[in-house]
C-alpha cells in the first residue's frame, strides 16, 4: 500500500520530455508511462541521438541518451577499399547500392568479392589429398608388386621367371647335378616358376608376412626329407623364424612327378646361398 501511494505521489508530479539530436524545444512532453512515436522516414539517414529527460515532482532531473543510426536509404556494399587502409597506385573499387526494402541484409549478401584466402587453402588442402589418396591407392607396395595378385601382368611375372633363373642356373650347368648325377638345371627353374614363385617370390625371399622366405630357410638347408614331406603334403600353422604364417603351403605330391619335386628342391637347395644336401627322383618316390 506504502510502495504503491508513494510511486503515485512521484508520479503525479513527474515529467518526461523527448529531445531528437541537440533540438532546444523537446518533441514531446509526457507524463509516465507514455508511448513515444518516432518517425525515422523524416529523418536524414545517419547517427542521431534520443535524449530523454525526466523531471520528478521535487525537481530533481535524470537524463537518458540512446544514440542510434537511420538507415532508410539503400544499402551500399564496397568491396575494394577498407576504412583505414592503406594504398597506393591506382585500385579498382567494387560499389553496389540496394533499396532498403530487399529482404535480406545487404551488407553481406548478393555483393561479390574476391574469393577468400581461407577457401584457397581448403581447396589446395583438399586436392593435394586427393593427390595422396590416388598415389596411395595406386602404388602396390614393393613386397607384393611380385605376387600373382598385385602384379600387373602376372603371364609376364611367369615368363620373365626363367629368365633370372636361367642366368643364375647358367653357371651350375655343370654343377647343377646331384651325387647320383640327376640333372635338375633345367627342370627345377622351370618347376620353381610355375608352382612356387607366385607365393615365395621370383628370388625365394618370400613375401613378408605372408609367405616365407626360401633363401636361408633352414629347411631348405637342413636335412633334405624334411623338405620332400612339406613339398609332397603341404604346409600350414608352422612358425618360421618367429613369424607364424595365415596361409598354407598346398601339398604337391598330385601334382609334380618324382623327377620334378626333386629337381624343384635341388634347385631351392643350391639357389639365392642355399646349400643343402640335394635329393634325387628316387629318394622323393620313397618319401611319398
Ligand atoms: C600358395 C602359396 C604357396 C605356394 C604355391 C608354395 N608355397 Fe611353400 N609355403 C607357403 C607357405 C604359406 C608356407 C609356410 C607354411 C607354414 O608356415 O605353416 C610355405 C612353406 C614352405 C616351405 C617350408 C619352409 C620352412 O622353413 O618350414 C618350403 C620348403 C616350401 N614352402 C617350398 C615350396 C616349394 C618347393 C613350392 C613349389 C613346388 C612351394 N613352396 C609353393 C606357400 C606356398
Amino acid at each position: 500500500m506504502e510502495t504503491k501511494a508513494r510511486g503515485a505521489a512521484r508520479s503525479d508530479g513527474a515529467e518526461i520530455c523527448v529531445f531528437l539530436d541537440d533540438q532546444a524545444e523537446p518533441l514531446a512532453t509526457y507524463r509516465p508511462p507514455a508511448l513515444f512515436h518516432l518517425d525515422t522516414t523524416s529523418m536524414e539517414d545517419g547517427e542521431h541521438v534520443l535524449i530523454l529527460r525526466a523531471t520528478d515532482a521535487i525537481g530533481s532531473v535524470g537524463i537518458r541518451r540512446i544514440p542510434f543510426t537511420v538507415a532508410n536509404g539503400p544499402g551500399i556494399t564496397v568491396t575494394g577499399l577498407r576504412a583505414g587502409s592503406r594504398v597506393r597506385g591506382a585500385i579498382d573499387i567494387n560499389i553496389n547500392a540496394f533499396s532498403s526494402d530487399e529482404p535480406f541484409d545487404p551488407v553481406r549478401a548478393e555483393s561479390s568479392g574476391p574469393i577468400p584466402v581461407w577457401t584457397w587453402v581448403m581447396i589446395v588442402l583438399i586436392a593435394g589429398w586427393a593427390a595422396w589418396y590416388g598415389i596411395e591407392y595406386f602404388a602396390t607396395p614393393a613386397a607384393f608388386a611380385a605376387t600373382p595378385t598385385y602384379a600387373t601382368n602376372p603371364a609376364a611375372l611367369v615368363g620373365a621367371e626363367p629368365v633370372t633363373t636361367q642366368a643364375a642356373a647358367a653357371p651350375r650347368a655343370v654343377a647343377g647335378k646331384s651325387a647320383a648325377g640327376f640333372d635338375y638345371s633345367k627342370l627345377g627353374p622351370q618347376v620353381f616358376a610355375q608352382d612356387c614363385a607366385a607365393c615365395h617370390g621370383a628370388s625365394g625371399a618370400g613375401v613378408p608376412g605372408a609367405f616365407p622366405a626360401l633363401a636361408g630357410d633352414p629347411v631348405v638347408n637342413g636335412p633334405a626329407d624334411a623338405q620332400v614331406r612339406i613339398v609332397l603334403g603341404g604346409l600350414s600353422g608352422k612358425t618360421i623364424s618367429g613369424v607364424r604364417y595365415a596361409g598354407a603351403m598346398p601339398p604337391f605330391a598330385a601334382r609334380l612327378s618324382d623327377a620334378e619335386i626333386a629337381a624343384v628342391i635341388d634347385h631351392e637347395r643350391s639357389s639365392w646361398g642355399n646349400h643343402g644336401p640335394l635329393v634325387t627322383p628316387n629318394q622323393v618316390k620313397r618319401d611319398r
